[in-house]
């Protein structure tokens, strides 16, 4: 089998191959006339009516995705922000023909009560050694909504417990909570952000607060909900206002603590490094530093969502190791460009009893494995770097875009890639990912009126001056 130094080399020479290669749309329209009616088929057996258009992986290469009509698209949302290497990266091909994937794949584990033999060493080699500052420990799980919920319950877990001055519950407990009532159902409540997106399962579903169509008709938790800073761009030009529009969120989540303390007190705050689905809304450490505080002060759990925002594509590995905060945070959710989701947790949170934070697999070696090679790849071709310097020269190219054609773009924002800005409307910005579209670039939308960059790691120089010419003309 080749080295990973031999493997990195081959993907290098097919990357130039494609780079050269340029997008090359060969139909009239995309999606072309088999994307169309395959997804007319598709619409016979489920809903289809997001789907962009049909991909052949088998062709995909690198930051290039294949469509079924033989388009090469320039692909800057790169499956929602979750590949870290781009398409048939072949250190990652090879590590799924080992012996232990293929053992894996047909055997694959409840990780809960069989883990193999290598699980540790796994855990190690992946997830333990990129955990965040302060952690070290840390619960697999199969997406990021699952992430998300679980990391909360072993917040309720410790919430209770304290309240109860006893980490086993009392018989009432158990009684109660057979028919959801408290003490056992406790009244508590986990505070999230207008504008912010933790998932769409029953529970996650209340934290989150981007599209109403996605919350409509579905009971929801009654949780309270806070704002979040809306900063004004460019920043070096607003930062009194900037100040203040933080103090004035902050000051918002205080009271919305007090609010709450007597009827549903508040055990968890979950947040965004970056509201990424809401519309890329940044903010500054130190409004971090201020949720922290206030954290404390309720003995209430810091929450940081990085399903998003994790594994590189900030230009860190993990956003919120940017704040530099006093102390880590409580939890930590990720998923996404790690293949494999979960939560790092302070050994605190963790639950007693076994089976309280359990499913059928927890987990998968496989994308353990994956998630391996994927940092080795990442550490040998420095790709932080690689998006620490892409990242500037998107910045670049937008910003002077934004100053030749303000009337256009607005709000240019970003850290590393993970850039984003603001057209006049949604009906525009939708015209413009389907020029892009015709021009052979995928890009994505966020809140309203956003365009956001989500390309994977190995996004290069020669990929920003394609997007930015192609953005140009199409503008
Ligand atoms: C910040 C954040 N949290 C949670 C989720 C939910 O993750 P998943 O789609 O894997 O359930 C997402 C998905 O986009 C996300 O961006």
């Amino acid at each position: 089998m080749m080295g990973l130094r031999q493997l990195t080399s081959k993907f290098c020479q097919q990357s130039i191959r494609l780079s050269s290669a340029m997008p090359r749309v060969v139909t009239e329209v995309v999606p072309g006339p088999k994307s169309q009616e395959m997804k007319q088929t598709l619409g016979n057996i489920q809903n289809s009516t997001a789907v962009n258009f049909f991909a052949d992986y088998e062709k995909s290469q690198g930051n290039y995705i294949v469509d079924v009509d033989g388009n090469q698209i320039l692909d800057v949302f790169a499956q929602i922000s979750s590949m870290p290497l781009g398409y048939n990266h072949p250190a990652l091909i090879a590590a799924m023909q080992s012996k232990s994937a293929i053992t894996t794949t047909v055997n694959r584990p409840a990780l809960g009560i069989f883990p193999p033999a290598d699980f540790i060493q796994s855990v190690d080699d992946a997830l333990l050694s990129i955990a965040p500052k302060g952690f070290t420990r840390v619960q697999q799980m199969a997406c990021g909504t699952c992430s998300v919920e679980n990391a909360l319950k072993c917040a309720f877990f410790k919430y209770r417990d304290i309240e109860r001055g006893d980490e086993q519950p009392r018989e009432i407990d158990l009684s109660s909570c057979m028919m959801n009532q408290a003490p056992g159902s406790p009244s508590l409540s986990v505070l999230s952000f207008k504008s912010g997106f933790h998932g769409r399962t029953l529970g996650s579903l209340s934290l989150t607060r981007t599209k109403a169509l996605h919350k409509v008709d579905v009971p929801a938790f009654d949780w309270p909900c806070a704002d979040f800073p809306i900063l004004k761009y460019p920043l070096e030009e607003n930062v009194a206002e900037n100040d203040r529009i933080e103090e004035e969120a902050l000051a918002n989540v205080a009271e919305t603590f007090q609010l709450w303390k007597q009827t549903k007190p508040i055990a968890a705050l979950i947040v965004e490094p970056i509201q990424a689905e809401g519309g890329d809304n940044h903010a500054s450490p130190k409004f971090f530093h201020g949720l922290q505080k206030i954290c404390k002060e309720h003995k209430c759990a810091f929450v940081v969502d990085e399903v998003q925002t994790g594994g590189g594509p900030t230009g860190q590995f993990w956003a919120h190791e940017a704040w530099n905060l006093p102390s880590p945070p409580d939890f930590v959710t990720f998923s996404k460009k790690l293949h494999i989701a979960g939560f790092y947790f302070q050994k605190q949170f963790e639950p007693l009893q076994s089976y309280r934070v359990f499913n059928t697999w927890v987990g998968d070696p496989l994308r353990l494995a994956l998630l391996k090679t994927t940092l080795d790849v990442i550490r040998k071709d420095s790709l932080l770097e690689v998006v620490q310097k892409s990242g500037k020269t998107l910045m670049d190219g937008l910003n002077t875009l934004q100053t030749s054609k303000p009337e256009s773009i607005s709000r240019l924002r970003g850290k590393g890639t993970f850039i984003a800005f603001d057209l006049p409307s949604e009906e525009i910005r939708a015209k413009l990912i389907s020029a892009m579209l015709q021009k052979g670039v995928l890009m994505g939308g966020c809140g309203v009126t956003a365009i956001r960059m989500r390309p994977a790691l190995i996004f290069g120089q020669k990929e920003c001056e394609i997007f930015l010419d192609t953005l140009e003309s199409c503008l």
